[in-house]
């Protein structure tokens, strides 16, 4: 595996494969790399002859009260990790490098009825940095395919939204949610709990399933579902609940019963049901696609 700090390498890299009629997949993220992204890597070569994948911790998606500074890093254990699974270029760009001019400068926002809620209710702007600096990756690995996961659903959302809107010659790939054995989300953050809490952590998938079992029985009530499964979190243990909301899986709207009931009747997955609870200073994300 090659480590790419530079643009002018990348580029002299990318064109040779290009010119070579190779494929390229493309894996961002911020590093600090568990199994779940790992399994990013693994779909990417599954769909492109080569995979470049960023290593990149973007200030522009943090919030001002959000600790930069104290996100994890951990190269040398990403390094090993990457070159296990046989990736061929890590791009390990400087901050820089992606913002020469600094942040105050052309941004890439995806509208607000997509960006303004959920996550981006609590955090604003953070989307705002998450779709320019992937657009800046995006324009400098020029990728054919890249992968996003499942896991962090309304990002995966948005940036479909800005790849289609913004005719970028990108296909967009859904990686599912990694799991513990005992369900819960593969994430950064869980190496953060304590034992104690490790052991309430997986209730969140049980309740989130139990939610999906009754929407697909029928149940189309979905204030008294969500409210139910709000407590049921509580009850297991969970600090609080920042929401529990089932939403139209494209565009992230709230439904009516009526379009519940009428979305149940398709065949493809068309209501997703997002949360966030926290265990302590961990706010903790899943979400289950329902067909
Ligand atoms: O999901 C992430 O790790 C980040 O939001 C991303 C997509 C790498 C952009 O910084």
């Amino acid at each position: 595996m090659k480590v790419i700090e530079t643009l002018d390498e990348l580029r002299a890299q990318i064109q040779d494969w290009k010119t070579a009629g190779l494929k390229v997949g493309f894996v961002p993220t911020m590093g600090n790399l568990h199994a779940g992204h790992i399994s990013l890597v693994d779909f990417a070569k599954q769909s492109a002859d080569k995979v470049v994948v960023s290593v990149f911790v973007n200030p522009m998606q943090f919030g001002p009260s959000e600790d930069l500074d104290k996100y994890p890093r951990t190269f040398e254990q990403d390094v090993e990790k990457l070159s296990a699974a046989e990736t061929d270029v890590l791009f390990f760009p400087s901050v820089a490098l992606m913002y020469p001019k600094g942040m105050s400068q052309t941004r890439v926002c995806v509208p607000e009825h997509l960006t303004g809620l959920l996550e981006g209710a609590t955090r604003p702007g953070h989307f705002d940095g998450v779709t320019t600096v992937v657009t800046k990756l995006f324009n400098m690995v020029q990728p054919d395919v890249a992968v996003f996961g499942q896991k962090d659903y309304q990002q995966l959302q948005v940036i479909k939204s800005m790849v289609e809107d913004l005719a970028m010659p990108i296909t967009i790939i859904t990686a599912p949610i990694g799991r513990d054995v005992d369900g819960l989300a593969l994430s950064s953050r869980n190496q953060y709990l304590s034992a104690a809490q490790r052991q309430v952590a997986p209730k969140l998938f049980v309740v989130l399933n139990d939610l999906a079992l009754a929407l697909k029985s029928g149940n189309s009530n979905v204030a008294a579902l969500e409210a139910t499964a709000i407590q049921q979190l509580l009850a297991e243990g969970f600090d609080a609940v920042d929401y529990v909301s089932v939403v139209d899986a494209q565009h992230l709207m709230a439904l009516t019963e009526t379009q519940i009931q009428q979305k149940l009747a398709q065949k493809q997955p068309c209501l997703v049901i997002l949360a966030v609870a926290r265990l302590g200073n961990s706010r903790l994300l899943d979400n289950i696609l329902i067909n």
